[in-house]
C-alpha cells in the first residue's frame, strides 16, 4: 500500500506522514531530504547550486545512507533544495529510488511535492496537506525560536512565500494537488485533529 502526502513548506505534512507511517507500520520516506542532500553535496563539491550538471551529478551519486544527516534540517538548506529541485535531470535521477522505496512491504508513506502527481500517480491514498501562508509562517517561526534562532516573523513569511513560488512555479513537476488527492487544510487543525482525519480516510479506503 502506498500513501502519498504532498503539500507546501511548513504545512505539517512531514509530521503527519511520519505519524501515519508509525501508526500503520509502514516505511517512511521524506523525499525533501533527497533534494536537501543534493544541495548539500553540490555545495560540498564547491559547485554552484544553479549549475544543472553539478546538481545532476550529485543526484546520481547520492548516498541514501546520508539522508539522516542532521545538517539537512538546517536553516537555508530547504531554500537551497528548492533551487536544485527545479532541474528535470535531478528529479529524474531521484525518481527510481523513490519508486522502489514506495514498493516496500507492507506499505510506504512518502511525503514531498510531486508524489501523488509524478512519483506514484497510482498511490492507494493521496493527501494534499496545506495551511494558509500566515499560519505556516507562524508555525515555522515558533519552531525556529524554540531552537533559539534569531528570526523575525516577516523574514520567515517572506522565505516561505518565495519557496511556494519556486515550488509551484517551476516547469518540472511543480507542486500541485493531484485531482484525486484528498485536501487536508490544517490552518485550523492541530496535528492530532489532522492525524485523526487522515486515519479515518485511510481506514475507509483500506476497508473498501
Ligand atoms: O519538504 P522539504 O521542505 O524538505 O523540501 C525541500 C525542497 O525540496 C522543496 O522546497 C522542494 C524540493 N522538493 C521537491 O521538489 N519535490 C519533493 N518531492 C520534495 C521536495
Amino acid at each position: 500500500m502506498i500513501i502519498a502526502v504532498d503539500g507546501p513548506a511548513a504545512s505539517g505534512k512531514g509530521t503527519l506522514a511520519r505519524r501515519l507511517a508509525s501508526h500503520y507500520g509502514f516505511a517512511y520516506l521524506d523525499t525533501g531530504a533527497l533534494y536537501r542532500a543534493v544541495a548539500r553535496d553540490v555545495r560540498a563539491a564547491n559547485r554552484n547550486l544553479r549549475d544543472e550538471a553539478a546538481a545532476e551529478e550529485a543526484a546520481r551519486n547520492l548516498d541514501a545512507e546520508t539522508l539522516k544527516d542532521p545538517f539537512l534540517r538546517d536553516r537555508g538548506v530547504g531554500e537551497a533544495a528548492s533551487i536544485v529541485a527545479r532541474f528535470p535531470m535531478v528529479r529524474e535521477a531521484l525518481r527510481d529510488y523513490q519508486r522502489s522505496f514506495a514498493r516496500r512491504k507492507p506499505g510506504a508513506v512518502l511525503d514531498g511535492r510531486d508524489i501523488g502527481t509524478v512519483v506514484c500517480p497510482d498511490a492507494d491514498v493521496k493527501l494534499y496537506v496545506t495551511a494558509g501562508l500566515e499560519e505556516r509562517a507562524r508555525r515555522r517561526f515558533h519552531e525556529l525560536r524554540a531552537k533559539n534562532f534569531e528570526v523575525t516573523r516577516a523574514e520567515i513569511l517572506e522565505q516561505i512565500r518565495k519557496r511556494d513560488e519556486r515550488d509551484k512555479g517551476r516547469d518540472a513537476s511543480p507542486l500541485t494537488r493531484a485531482p484525486d488527492a484528498y485536501l487536508l487544510d490544517t490552518t485550523d487543525l492541530d496535528i492530532e485533529a489532522a492525524f485523526k482525519s487522515a486515519v479515518e480516510l485511510i481506514d475507509e479506503i483500506i476497508d473498501s
